[in-house]
């Protein structure tokens, strides 16, 4: 765990790991039980795939991507109704960004190193302006190896893909449970094994198994270890 550092104006709290880990839901919660913002940066990949195929960009194409990305306003926005809001050039995308279009497609946009160059930037920006609990793939180990906490979100497969299936039949959707699996596979796979930015756990950061724990618990870990860690840079 890297120590608070001096000069460290703003703290940086962050949580990688698969999806279905539950990393969403606790970087939610721990983010307003620190009362820091809460910043989704899968959200901002999703949006700007959702760009890329709502103007039928080659996906392939990644000059063509990276052009997209540096023409492209994203925010994310907190709303007290709402929760958080995702804004691809002003309008509200929240919504649309979930789609099984988007989820399949987001691939294309994360494997192309200039995309991630231009994410990783407005990340970077945000966690200059403000205390954040920010959640991905690459953020303990690219975006803020200097974090202040770092977190590593894991569960078993099946429990995982448990969350997902529920997630998308609560959403009243008509899922194939096998199919689901093959998906999260195939995205644990590409996630991990890409050359920029694959899913990886700091070195530093703390590894949290949340199969059998509800997202309160986890909470609880990480406000727990963040409490403890505090003590020990308080006092050296
Ligand atoms: O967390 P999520 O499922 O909303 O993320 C959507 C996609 O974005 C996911 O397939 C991986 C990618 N992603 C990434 O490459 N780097 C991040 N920091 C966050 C998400």
């Amino acid at each position: 765990m890297t120590k608070i550092k001096q000069e460290r104006k703003f703290v940086i709290v962050t949580i990688d790991g698969p999806a279905g880990a539950g990393k969403s839901s606790v970087a939610k919660a721990l983010a307003k039980r620190l009362k820091f913002s809460y910043l989704d940066t899968g959200a901002m990949y999703r949006a700007l795939t959702l760009k890329a195929v709502r103007e039928k960009i080659n996906l392939k194409d990644e000059g063509a991507l990276v052009r997209l990305a540096k023409k492209t306003k994203i925010d994310l926005k907190d709303d007290s109704q709402k929760g958080l809001v995702i804004l691809l050039d002003g309008k509200d995308v929240s919504e649309e960004i979930r789609s099984e279009q988007v989820t399949n497609n987001t691939f294309y946009i994360a494997r192309t190193p200039g995309v991630r160059g231009v994410m990783v930037e407005w990340q970077r920006r945000i966690g200059q302006q403000r205390s954040v609990v920010v959640e991905g793939r690459d953020i303990g180990t690219v975006v803020f190896p200097h974090a202040t906490y770092k977190f590593y979100l894991d569960a078993d497969f099946e429990e995982r893909a448990k969350r997902r299936i529920n997630e998308l039949k609560a959403k009243g959707a008509q899922i194939n449970d096998t199919a689901v699996k093959i998906d999260l596979k195939e995205r644990d796979t590409k996630d991990s094994t890409r050359k920029v930015g694959p899913l990886k756990k700091a070195d530093d950061a703390i590894l949290i198994d949340s199969t059998n724990f509800s997202v309160d618990e986890v909470v609880e870990k990480i406000l727990g270890h963040i409490k403890q860690f505090s003590t020990v840079n308080h006092s050296s």
